[in-house]
């Protein structure tokens, strides 16, 4: 064993964590359930989520067997939608290809969506006791300050060289340990504006701290001015209802429930008499909310449009009114929800 594990490996025993509602199980279902929820969220923000995931969704008989829509309700607000989709279809794909049984292979875990090296490294690790390195954003940092790794972390090459770092420096024994010591350090003490080197186990070897560059490293992602796009939205309300739309399954948020959008070239009340049947009374602008995606950001305007009339005609198919509690509870994005929250 390299020093470098030994001294991940007791300082975890010691200092880590022990506690999350994730360990102190070998399910690899419920294990895979909490490694994509990490995969971008925070733990403090994934832990209430994860418990009322597991409720609903106890085991992978009862994810696949569930509907889409139910699925995204449970995940709403925790973003990058496109994970509980690949749950879901991953979900559909353990029951119909390995009789129920989440897969105990390591190749078998990375073929299923959504589910990449380091996510399937970490399932192996924890459900199974493999020895797999893992590679997350936090242990990258880790890494690159520890061995003075420069170059962007996201770019191919400098991943690359990460990787080989991580492979060789596997103990023999205490891979769980290990594991879970690497991503305690890098949540909680080798983190990204503060670092807390006087309570870190690797001090004495980090090459980033001898050489004054923790503050430096890792690279940070070649600045690109981000993209923005602004839309507008209609809170249409009626009776104590306001009216949620479809999103298309393909594009942004897609199968969530959202405001209408409507582009700028149609008057609002022609809109909403041509696609909802609604006769509108008042318009207001409410204030705008402004979004973050990876790829570009998004200024939403919404308008509260007061519905006088509605047309007797069968329901829009993909359209639903909704009182505003139960729209909260929709499988709606989290912008959406703080619109929701301010009526
Ligand atoms: N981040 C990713 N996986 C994690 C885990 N199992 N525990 C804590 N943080 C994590």
């Amino acid at each position: 064993m390299t020093g470098f594990a030994a001294k991940v490996i007791a300082w975890q025993k010691r200092h880590g964590r022990h506690d999350l509602p994730w360990q102190g199980t070998r399910d690899p279902y419920t294990i895979w359930i909490a490694e994509v929820m990490l995969q971008q969220t925070q733990v403090a923000t994934v832990i209430p989520y994860y418990q009322r995931f597991l409720k609903r969704f106890p085991d992978v008989a009862a994810l696949a067997t569930a509907d889409l829509d139910s699925v995204l309700a449970h995940w709403s607000s925790l973003g990058y939608y496109s994970r509980a989709r690949n749950l879901h279809r991953a979900a559909r794909i353990v029951v119909l290809e390995h009789g129920g049984r989440f897969p105990a292979e390591f190749t078998a875990v990375s073929a299923l969506p959504g589910i990449g090296r380091s996510t399937a490294a970490a399932i192996c690790v924890f459900a199974f006791g493999e020895r797999r390195a893992i590679l997350d954003g936090n242990v990258k940092r880790v890494f690159a300050r520890h061995f003075a790794v420069g170059g962007y972390p996201g770019d191919k090459p400098v991943e690359a060289r990460l990787w080989r770092r991580a492979e060789r420096l596997l103990p023999k024994s205490g891979i769980g340990a290990y594991t879970q010591g690497l991503m305690d350090l890098g949540a909680g003490v080798c983190t990204r504006g503060q670092p807390e080197c006087g309570r870190c186990p690797l001090r004495g070897s980090c090459r980033a701290r001898q050489r004054g560059l923790t503050g430096k490293l890792p690279t940070p992602r070649p600045r690109k001015a981000l993209p923005h796009r602004a839309t507008t939205m209609l809170v249409l309300q009626h009776a104590g209802e306001i009216l949620l739309e479809k999103r298309p399954a393909a594009g942004i948020w897609g199968g969530l429930w959202c405001f209408p959008e409507v582009t700028a070239d149609e008057p609002v009340e022609q809109a909403c008499r041509r696609r909802f049947g609604a006769r509108v009374g008042a318009v207001a602008a409410m204030p705008a909310v402004e979004h973050g995606f990876t790829h570009f950001s998004l200024t939403i305007q919404p308008q509260r449009v007061r519905v006088s009339g509605l047309e007797a005609r069968a329901g829009e198919p993909g359209t639903i009114w909704l009182s505003v509690d139960d729209a909260q509870s929709a499988a709606v994005p989290a912008p959406v929800k703080r619109i929701l929250a301010s009526l």
